[in-house]
């Protein structure tokens, strides 16, 4: 009986995942995972592989070790993504010599979503040493929403949207 109940706690509480440092030999599943998007096109491995950091990157695993979703990061500033011609929606010059992490590619397999390893995975990205995160997102996955909730809109152009969001100081 209380076995029963320690695996319904278990569920609810989602906590049968952690978050761990991504290692090398993990890049060909999780390349395999961003190719399965239907809305990348071929070359976001291109974009991915010169954008992230392995050592900044973290992946889910639940406890046998497998892979649940991951959270690849890399230290960029979001002022060499703008382009002349990009509707800039602010002024960026504040950004200019300040340590920006971008968001490159976040994703949790369809089965896991909903169950908190999304969320842990950008808690932890937020929590890390920097004084912005920033993420590039293409408008076909219409989720500008669920961005705005942590972030602001700085920048777009008819095929992407590039986020924002200041470091609290503590
Ligand atoms: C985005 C994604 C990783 C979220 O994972 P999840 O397990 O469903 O998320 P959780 O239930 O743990 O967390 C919910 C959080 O994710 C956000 N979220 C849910 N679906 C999302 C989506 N499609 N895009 C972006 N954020 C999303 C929620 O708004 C919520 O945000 P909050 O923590 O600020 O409140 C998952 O939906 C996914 O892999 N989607 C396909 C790939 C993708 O869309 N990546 C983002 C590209 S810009």
């Amino acid at each position: 009986m209380q076995n029963n109940w320690r695996q319904i706690l278990k569920v609810r509480s989602n906590a049968d995942f952690s978050i761990e440092p991504m290692q090398e030999s993990d890049l060909p599943e999780i390349m395999d995972m961003v190719q399965s998007v239907p809305q990348h096109s071929p070359d976001v491995v291109d974009y991915i592989q010169h954008q992230m950091d392995l050592g900044k990157s973290v992946k889910a695993v639940d406890s046998t070790g497998k892979i649940l979703g991951f959270y690849l990061l890399g230290q960029n500033s979001v002022l060499n993504t703008l382009y002349k011609g990009m509707d800039v929606k602010e002024n960026i010059q504040p950004y200019v010599g300040k340590k920006g992490l971008e968001g490159v590619a976040l994703f949790v397999l369809p089965e896991y979503r909903g169950s908190g390893s999304g969320r842990a995975l950008k808690n932890y990205a937020q929590n890390l040493p920097y004084d912005y995160m920033w993420g590039y997102h293409l408008k076909d996955f219409n989720n500008l929403q669920d961005w705005l909730k942590r972030r602001r809109l700085i920048a777009e152009d008819p095929n992407v949207y590039i986020t924002l969001r200041d470091k609290k100081k503590t």
